[in-house]
This record gives structure tokens, sequence and C-alpha cells, in this order.
């Protein structure tokens, strides 16, 4: 292996851990050697102790296994040199000669290029004059890392730079996404379960979501990310190859070509939009200064370093497509990335079509049906979780929303890795599978550069749009909820527990207000509480600032970040008493009437506190007291 790029992050972060995992499984050939490429004057000496110092730090093992490692960095050497000089080419290629001979590695090299891609075609044709694509006895094979281009016509151009001194068999395009267990067990879910494929298509299919939610923001990758935004870096390649995956037609084998074909024909299938179709489907946004998730003061996007004070590069995406063929006719799929925001994970969904409702008229589920949900947690959480409703135990016939969940933890032993050993070790072997293909790339940014097209004639007006640790643009929510439906935002335990009122609640009350509480974003003046309305719902303020206003709109009071509101209209069953208005962006969770009485009559110790603080923040009268207290003993059943 012959490693462009040695001196850099990606190699010491993850090719050389992932290199370190492969040797300690018994993966790694016996006969294999690395050769270190890049500008730095080092020994082989040196590399092989800043190696030895790097991986300490970056190997991603529980144990460290000094004797694996001892042995694997014999196999290591550098050789240092300037990309554009041709001298470096024929250092490699004697060195590379040697090493064959004293590793007998019979003619096999496989060049990583962990270097930006302007210098792809650069290498390519260096190596092409030493001698180096082509061999009279093993293979030659070429890694490359995304960016694949920038937009379409610079990956066609790019595309035909590698091809001019590779065949397209010998080129390996990574998406890491695609070493994930959790991305590949979406073929494995999909086509060696009989349970789900019949109903995989429009017929019970209402939509399906793809998340990928960081709360990292540029981390120091300014200058890059400018170029680039979460189009180019994340829903491009990432998203569209997980979209693949999700919606493809059943390859006929697991053969690397069969399943390409299908990815390229689902890909194709996507359809292209209007400029028109642009403005209506897709939001975008930019973080601004906000809070990280351990409270302290998270900078901006246009304050990060090598960042244009006035960048109007976007950081959030969200956007609606749809597959124009037999399957996914009519169904939308809706996908949102983001940086700098409240929580890490990536998620799809998957919602079936509603349960007829007429069996249930004439009972108390009748409003309770919901459709069911089929949720893959890819990372962090690595699980598959089916939502649905069962009867809530009592004398008559209510639903409550329940789930069963699969954990990867659970059920396999597996060492964390950095997700590049699958790659690595797929690509010694030459199969492709997991790798994207030169049409794949093109068919991707078809899709995209319309949007990148009517983004960049119409510059945001509006960034920064979302504070850094919130839930992301308001926009964002509004464009699935015009469409009657809600974005899925997983509200785990670790979540509940960090706000104060249901803090101090059993696990089991956690678990179920975790799967009611639905999430609600308002920008600042936006009324969330109207006096006079009927209460439907009850709010709890999870990022922001609101203020409680009289008939006037005088303001009487300010409520911040773990708050809540609007319950009192839920317990006495009267118009709201006043209105609440945002103050700034805002992040609530929202829990609706049937919840919030089914909630309080399962647990009594959730009633009591918020019978208690309701009654201190109003200051209720003594009639309303004593109605308060009756209301909430009737719904506790006592
Ligand atoms: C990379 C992007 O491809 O993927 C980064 O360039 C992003 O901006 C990263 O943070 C996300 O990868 P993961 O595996 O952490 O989800």
């Amino acid at each position: 292996m012959v490693m462009f790029g040695a001196s850099g992050d990606l190699t010491r972060r993850l090719l050389m851990p992932a290199l370190y995992n492969l040797a300690c499984d018994g993966l790694l050939p016996k006969r294999f050697a690395l050769v270190g490429v890049a500008m730095d004057e080092l020994t082989t000496e040196q590399f092989r102790a800043k190696m030895s110092t790097d991986i300490r730090q970056f190997s991603t093992r529980k144990q460290f296994d000094d004797e694996v490692w001892s042995d694997f960095v014999r196999h290591l050497s550098y050789s240092p040199g300037a990309f554009e000089d041709a001298t470096t080419y024929a250092r490699i290629a004697a060195l590379v000669t040697q090493l064959d001979g004293e590793w007998q590695t019979e003619g096999n090299v496989l060049y990583y290029l962990a270097v930006p891609p302007p210098l792809f075609g650069l290498i390519s044709a260096h190596l092409a004059r030493a001698g180096g694509t082509a061999a009279d006895r093993g293979w030659r094979r070429v890694v490359v890392e995304k960016p694949f281009g920038h937009d379409l016509a610079s990956a066609i151009e790019l595309s035909r730079e590698l091809l001019k001194h590779w065949r397209e068999d010998q080129i390996y395009r990574i998406d890491h996404y695609l070493g994930k267990e959790t991305v590949q067990n979406l073929l494995a879910f999909r086509f060696s379960n009989g349970m789900f494929e019949p109903l995989w298509n429009r017929n019970h299919i209402d939509h399906i979501q793809l998340a990928v939610a960081e709360t990292v923001g540029v981390e120091g990758r300014g200058r890059y990310y400018e170029r680039a935004g979460v189009m180019r870096d994340m829903i491009q390649n990432h998203m569209f190859q997980m979209l693949a995956y999700l919606c493809m037609e059943p390859p006929i084998s697991f053969r690397p070509e069969a399943i390409r074909n299908e990815k390229a024909k689902v890909l194709d299938a996507v359809r292209i939009m209007r400029p028109e179709d642009v403005l209506t489907n897709t939001v975008r946004g930019q973080y601004g200064r906000g809070r990280k998730a351990d409270g302290t003061d998270a900078v901006g996007y246009r304050q990060e370093p090598q960042v244009d004070p006035q960048s109007r590069t976007e950081t959030f995406a969200a956007i609606k497509v749809f597959i124009d063929n037999w399957r996914w006719e009519g169904v939308p799929i809706y996908l949102r990335s983001g940086k700098a925001l409240w929580r890490r994970g990536t998620e799809i969904l998957v919602q079936l079509k509603k349960a007829p409702e007429v069996i249930f008229r004439e009972t108390p589920a009748m409003e309770r049906l919901e459709s069911n949900q089929l949720i893959f947690h890819i990372q962090p959480d690595q699980e598959i979780e089916v939502r649905f409703q069962a009867k809530h135990p009592g004398p008559s016939m209510n639903l409550q929303k329940v789930n069963m969940r699969f954990d990867y933890r659970e059920a396999f032993q597996a060492a964390r890795a950095t997700g590049y050993e699958v790659l690595l070790y797929h690509c010694m072997l030459g199969d492709a599978m997991l790798f994207s293909r030169t049409d794949l790339v093109e068919s991707a940014w078809k899709i995209a550069q319309p949007i990148l097209d009517v983004w960049a004639a119409s510059p945001a007006e509006d960034f920064p749009n979302y504070p850094a640790g919130s839930w992301g643009p308001k926009a964002a929510f509004d464009l699935i909820e015009r469409d009657g439906r809600k974005w899925l935002e997983v509200v785990n335990r670790s979540v509940i527990e960090q706000v104060p009122l249901f803090s101090a609640c059993d696990a089991i009350f956690q678990h179920n207000i975790a799967m009611a509480l639905k999430p609600e974003v308002y920008a600042p003046g936006d009324l969330i509480v109207r006096k006079g309305d009927i209460g439907r719902e009850m709010y709890v303020l999870v990022n922001g600032e609101v203020e409680v206003l009289d008939r006037d709109g005088t303001a009487l009071a300010t409520l911040g970040a773990g708050s809540f509101f609007g319950e009192i209209s839920l317990l006495l069953s009267e118009p709201r008493t006043a209105s609440v208005r945002a103050r700034e962006y805002c992040d609530l969770f929202v829990l609706d009437q049937r919840d919030f009485n089914r909630v309080l009559r399962d647990h009594p110790e959730f009633a009591r506190s918020i019978l208690e603080a309701s009654k201190a923040r109003y200051k209720v009268n003594i009639a309303a007291e004593q109605a308060f207290d009756r209301q909430v003993r009737l719904l506790m059943g006592g």
C-alpha cells in the first residue's frame, strides 16, 4: 500500500487505526508493506516513531496490543517527496520493487490518495508515467476520498482525469458511510427478511425521513467547508448513498456490480427539481452563536476560523425528493442534515400508512391511531426500532404507542472500529461493492445540481437562522409540517433526564414520555399560545426564552430553558389564561392533551409535581385551586 498524504490527519486518525485493527483481528496479510509518502522530510524510523505515538491516541480498541503493533510497524516505510516532482515517483517505484521482494507482495499495489482532489489527476499522471498504474503481475488499484467534484461539471472532469490513467475497475471511491455496519445492514435487513419487503412500496409507506444531525461545527475545516456546505459535504454523497440502499430494487445477487447497478437505477429515478421546486422543497440554514451541549458558549459559523464573516454557506439543509418509479411514485422522502445541532444522531424513519380508524369508532381509541414507524438508528445508537400501538391496560379500549428495539450491543460482540477497516479490507480483496462508481457519482450530482444552482443565484438573506446547539431552522419544521407530517426527533432518556420537570420521574415514565413528546421550533416574535384559545397541548421549553403576555400585550413574566407552560388550561379545561410569545428562537417539546391525561393517570408523581409548580406560578385563587386539585384527582382516577 502506498499512502499519499501520510503525514495528514486522515492517516493518523483513521487509516492507521483501521490497519492496526485489521492486524489485531488477523485480517491483514503478513505479506504486507506500506509506504508513506508526503512532503515532510522524515526517515522511515521517524515515520514509524510518529505513527507509534499517534496510534496510542487514536486507536479505537479498549486495550492496546503492543505485540501486534510492534510487528505491524516493521511493515511501514516512508519516502519523502513533492507530488509534482517526477523523481518522487521514481523513488516510490524503486521502493515498491524492493519491498515486493522483501515481503513477497506478488506485485499487488494499492495507492491510497489521502490528498485533496485537485491532486488526483497530477499524482495519477506521474504514477502512470513511472509505470505504477499497470502491472505485469498482480493488480494495481487506487483509492480516492471525497469530495468527488464540486459540482456536476467538475465531477465529470475529475472522472475524466482519473479514467485517463486507470480503468474503472481499478478506481475505489470511498464513501465512509458505506463502511458503517448499520448502513450495510440496510441491505441485510431488507433482503434477508420476508417481513417488511412486501410492504416496501407506495401502497403501504406514507413517507421516509433520513436525518444526519451533528453537534460539531466545522472544527477548523472552515476553508474547505466554505466552498462545500452541507449539500456537498453530506447530502450529495453519504445521504444519497443511504437513500439508494433504502429504496433500490432487490439486486439479483450480492456481487458488486449487481448492487451498484440497482443503486444507479434508483438514483437515476430521483426527480430532478425545477427551479420553482427548489424554492418549495428545500430549506437551508446556517448556525449563529449559541450553546454547546455542556452549556458553554458556541461561536457562530461566521466566527469560525477561515470563514468569511459574511458567509452565505449553508451548514444545514432539509430537502424533499421523490423517486419517479413504480415502487415509490408519490412517496415523499425528506432528507435533513446540519452541523452544530442539539444532538448527534443519524436515523432513518420509514413511516407506514395509518390503519383505518373505522373499527375503533365509538371507543376512546378512535382519536389515538398513529402510523406504524420503522426506525433505523444508524449512529451513535445502533438499533432498529418498530413503533406500534398496544391496548392500554384498563377496562376500555384505549391505545398507547409502544415500541420494540433491537440493539446491536445486545446481539453482537464487536470491537469499536473506525469504519475504514471494512473498506480497506474489501479494496484489498478487489470487492468494489462498498465503493461508488463514476455513473453513481454523476447521478448524485444531477440531483444536487439544480438545488445548488438556485441557492447560488439567490443567496440566503436570513443567515444565521438557527443558534448553535438548537434543533435547526424553523423553516425546516414548516417544510414537513405543511405536508401534515412531523420530523422524527429521537428523544431518548438522556434528553428527558435533562428536563427538570421529568428528571425525577421513574424510568418507565421517562421512556413513555420520550415517545409522546413532539419537537417544535418558534422564531422570535411567534405566538405559541393565544389567550382565549382552547388548550390542546402543554409545552416544555428546551432552548430559548418566552414571555407571558397579559390582555393588552404587556409582558408579565419571562420563562427560560427548562420551564413549562400551557398545562393549566389542560388541567382546568378552560380557555388559555394568557398568551405566550417567543422572545428569541425557541425549541420546545409539546405534549398533547391525550398524552398529558394518560401520563397524569399512570404517573401520579408527575401530576403532583406539575400541580405544585403550576399552583405556585399562577397563584391560582382558592376556587380554582379546588377545581384544579379535583381535576388532577379525577385524571388520576382518585
Ligand atoms: C465527512 C464530512 O464526510 O463526514 C464531515 O466531511 C462530517 O463534515 C463527517 O462531519 C460525518 O461523519 P460521521 O461518520 O461522523 O457521521
